[in-house]
């Protein structure tokens, strides 16, 4: 490491969707702030996001009642206290949204507010059906105009960086533009890497989402909890890609409807509350719908919105490329990986369990989502506890800064192993992990299908060729280590709920299993 390029900052923050841009931006008033992107700024999951961010602001709505849906959605697994702080603490957040520029759409002199699955009130604050790159655009204006923040593009998450067991420096980074490694050294390391959606076959996620922030936690001796439950969002465009187009819960919020192939509604049959049911729900529906019809998709009825075009102008222009019409044709929808409710463990404080590293936004484990996310909560969340890392901010500030020369450890055990044979290219290897992670540990599971897909899992990491594309080797690894968490987790788990669903074990079991999984590395 001696001879490696060394940059110092106060604040080491890796991941650049809005976890990552609003606690640099909070965090810029007490020190020095380095962010890195793994691609460019651009790519996160945060400027896809289109339904919108959940608060409780009318007045007709309240923390309190935003809290019972949550945990309601969470199906028994959600932390009281994260909730709590997450519902309380939202309204002031998204106002600070605001006046960094994020402008919301109004109706009639107030904020208008959507409604979306699960929610017993309108309370999603939205851009249209852009919410997400509207946000993400002002986040990062803000921080351009912040001399103190510096956004550093193509730098590769390697590993963790300490002096001594359970503490954190900074990190081991790959510049991909100078095709170097450098390390950088921080008071605070704040990882905002996001989520696993890339361990599936399709999903909503950006290529970049293969969970590098999760799997250099787990290596440097964090917890990684609750990671069986993944959230499947029912309406995704159908089409042959592997990251698909969402088709926003709003729409289904305004009146959207689900037919199957014969034009038959379905949703009742499955649900009260039919096509705004929770996303596991309609996810199961669909497939089940699906399985039923021989069909590899089904409908989505958007004809009778009236102002469809303009409420939802992304939506109607990426399916107008497609020859859909959303005016007049249905479009065909099945369901994708969208979200990872479990992930690097957290208190409300984004604290991990080592000191100088916090997690926030979708690779943290806050324990706000539970069993199953809220729909709109994540936006949220990265917000709400961004801002809680950046509370601590006077006492990070007073922490030393060591030295390169003090370093003297990555904790890199999952790097330094030696493939038994090296065949299988991390390309191939990652199409064979997505194939296993859809068909045996994605909306239905079952013991037979999660073991088969270890054995997968472990073969291919016994196998993995590190010789052409060292980063690409890298990411294949992270992807098999957090895939082999997320197997363990749903093989251990024999119940159903929230976004995990066994068919050998269909009930929900509140005597044996109201329990967080928890592993960690060994
Ligand atoms: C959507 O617009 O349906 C996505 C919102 C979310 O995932 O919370």
């Amino acid at each position: 490491a001696e001879n490696l390029p060394v940059i110092y900052t106060d604040f080491l923050i890796v991941g650049g969707g809005i976890a990552g841009l609003f606690t640099a931006l909070k965090a810029s008033a007490f020190g020095k702030v380095i962010v890195l992107t793994k691609k460019t700024i651009k790519d996160s999951n945060t400027g896809l996001a289109q339904g919108g961010i959940a608060a409780a602001v009318h007045e007709e709505d309240s923390p309190f009642l935003h809290l019972e849906d949550t945990l309601e959605a969470g199906a028994g697994i959600c932390d009281i206290e994260s909730v709590d702080v997450l519902v309380r603490e939202g309204p002031e957040r998204v106002r600070e949204l605001i006046a960094a520029g994020a402008s919301f759409d109004m109706k009639n002199g107030s904020i208008s507010l959507a409604r979306e699955g699960a929610h017993s009130k309108a309370r999603i604050l939205h851009v249209a059906d852009a919410t997400g790159e509207a946000i993400r655009v002002a986040l990062v204006k803000q921080c351009a105009d912040q001399s103190r923040i510096e956004i550093i593009e193509d730098q590769f998450l390697v590993d963790l960086l300490g002096i001594k067991e359970g503490e954190c420096q900074g990190a081991l980074v790959y510049d991909k533009r100078l095709n170097q490694s450098r390390l950088y050294i921080s008071r605070a390391t704040v990882l905002a890497t996001g989520g696993a959606g890339q361990l599936y076959r399709y999903t909503t996620n950006p290529d970049v989402a293969t969970a590098d922030g999760m799997a250099a936690a787990f290596r440097s001796g964090c917890e990684l909890s609750d990671l069986e439950f993944i959230q499947f969002h029912p309406t995704v465009l159908y089409s042959q890609d592997t990251q698909r187009f969402l088709i926003s819960e709003a729409v289904r919020g305004e009146g959207g409807l689900l037919l199957n192939i014969h034009g038959q509604r379905f949703m009742e049959k499955y649900h009260p509350l039919g096509e705004l049911a929770p996303r596991d729900i309609v996810s199961r529906a669909i497939l089940s719908e699906m399985t039923a019809s021989g069909s590899d998709y089904v409908y989505l009825d958007m004809r009778a919105i009236s102002g469809v075009k303009e409420r939802f102008p992304n939506i109607y222009k990426t399916c107008l490329k497609r020859d859909i019409d959303i005016e007049k044709d249905l479009v065909p929808v099945s369901p994708a990986a969208h979200y990872t409710m479990g992930g690097i463990k957290t208190n409300t404080a984004g604290e991990t369990g080592i000191q100088g590293l916090y997690a926030c936004g979708e690779t943290a484990c806050t324990g706000v989502h539970g069993a199953n996310r809220l729909a709109s909560n994540s936006l949220l969340e990265g917000i709400v506890f961004g801002q809680r890392i950046v509370d601590q901010a006077e006492e990070i500030m007073y922490r030393r800064q060591v030295k390169a020369a003090e370093i003297y450890k990555s904790f890199q055990k999952g790097l330094i192993y030696t493939p038994l044979s090296p065949s299988i290219n991390p390309e191939t290897a990652r199409t064979r992990l997505q194939a296993v992670m859809w068909e045996n540990v994605g909306i239905i599971r079952s013991e037979q299908g999660l073991k088969e897909a270890h054995q997968e899992i472990e073969y291919l990491y016994n196998h993995l060729a590190d010789a052409q594309d060292p980063l690409a080797y890298l990411e294949m690894v992270n992807m098999l280590t957090v895939a082999h968490v997320i197997i363990q987790a749903a093989l251990w788990r024999r119940e159903s709920r929230g976004g995990h669903f066994r068919s050998d074990y269909p009930q929900r079991d509140d005597i044996r299993w109201l329990k967080h999984t928890s592993f960690v590395n060994c």
